[in-house]
């Protein structure tokens, strides 16, 4: 059983992810993070974003089994993975390793922008995860704040929104609902309704 789910940043998936990946009793990776760690290590050498070639060298030599989300989880790091994932040659590159990852096993739940159309196209279930603008500011600036980060709610909203802009526009594997995606809005729900949502919908979908 393969678990696809998208959507933009902090819409809830990555919770549900991992509340998903415990309840059914398969692996889960969070594909944000690969590109987060190939990000962290060009910024950490001072080497440019926008050269493909170094960011696919980068990319061949990072160890994936150890990707450490407390290490990757600020704002900074996340805007230059959004700047990254522009990138096609570093994303046929990413789309391999969760591909083997997705397949190495009894199943999975992979969470990003592109694992229901791009990553496993046949998926048992596509979940496309989505809330307002407002609400995943609110909830990213929550949780930041809980990390320790000193952030600005007006700031983080304006950086989701380009972010979002940047994920949806960009030529290779924009955002975007695979065609048999059930589609889940949570700018209401708390984290427990949202959950009862996506196993309906997996449920009926196995
Ligand atoms: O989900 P997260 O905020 O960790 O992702 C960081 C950035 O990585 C996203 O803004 C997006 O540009 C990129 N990404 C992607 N495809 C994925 C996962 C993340 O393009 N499957």
């Amino acid at each position: 059983m393969i678990i696809a789910l998208d959507g933009p940043a902090a819409s809830g998936k990555g919770t549900l992810a991992r509340q998903l990946a415990a309840h059914y009793g398969l692996r889960h990776l969070d594909t944000g993070l690969t590109y987060r760690a190939v990000a962290a290590a060009l910024l950490a050498r001072g080497l440019p974003l926008g050269d493909e070639e170094v960011a696919i060298s980068v990319a061949r030599h990072l160890d994936f089994g150890t990707l450490d989300k407390g290490l990757l989880s600020s704002h900074e790091i996340g805007e230059a993975a959004s700047r990254i994932a522009v990138l096609g040659g570093l994303r046929e590159e990413l789309v391999l390793l969760q591909r083997q990852f997705a397949e190495s096993g009894e199943g999975a739940v992979l969470d990003g922008r592109d694992i229901g159309t791009v990553v496993c196209p046949h998926a048992t279930a596509k979940l496309f995860v989505t809330a307002s603008p407002e609400a995943r500011a609110r909830r990213r600036t929550d949780e930041l704040i809980g990390k320790g980060f000193e952030v600005d709610f007006d700031e983080i909203l304006t950086d989701l929104k380009r972010r979002d802009e940047r994920d949806t526009t960009r030529k290779d594997s924009p955002l975007k609902p695979a065609a048999d995606a059930h589609l889940l809005d949570t700018t209401e729900m708390d984290i427990e309704s949202a959950f009862n949502a996506a196993v309906d919908i997996i449920d009926s979908a196995r």
